[in-house]
């Protein structure tokens, strides 16, 4: 028996807030949403986009080398600006495994309602990045 080594790479997540661009439109959003969905396909990446108030808050997960390249064109999209990196590392699993680009807004859940009521709840309200990505994770569309 041969003892090649098959070598998985990592998996690595990304957390940013952002300022969308004034007047961005419904259409504006729907292209995003459509080119992260094929990219995020193709590049075997998974996660959320939540727009609300006027910002994007997005968790972004996958191999690290995909992850990095895509992220690399989100920094530079002109649709936002002002991007804050919440928090970023590895990741031992997927959070968003069947969600190439989940999106939700203000329709679907608000973060500042949440955040508001963390107060009474075991999220921490002083976690930021962490009240951020647990939201994320209990928004269902
Ligand atoms: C808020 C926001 C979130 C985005 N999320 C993704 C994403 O998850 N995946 C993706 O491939 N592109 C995403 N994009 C689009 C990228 O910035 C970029 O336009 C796209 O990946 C095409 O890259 P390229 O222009 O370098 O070919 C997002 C853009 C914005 C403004």
């Amino acid at each position: 028996m041969t003892s090649d080594a098959i070598v998985f790479e990592g998996l690595g997540f990304f957390l940013y807030r952002s300022t969308a661009r004034d007047g961005l439109s419904a259409g504006d959003l729907d292209n995003i949403r459509t080119v992260a969905r094929q990219r995020n396909g193709a590049c075997d990446l998974s996660g959320c986009l939540h727009h609300e108030g006027g910002l994007f808050f997005q968790w972004l997960e996958g191999p690290q080398t995909q992850l990095r390249a895509v992220v690399d064109s989100i920094l530079q999209d002109s649709r936002h600006r002002d991007i804050t990196v919440l928090d970023e590392g590895p990741l031992t699993h997927r959070r968003f495994q069947h969600w190439r680009m989940r999106f939700s807004d203000r329709d679907q859940a608000s973060l500042l309602d949440w955040f508001a009521q963390s107060r009474a709840s075991t999220v921490d309200p002083h976690d930021y990045a962490g009240g951020v990505a647990a939201f994320l994770q209990a928004v269902s569309v």
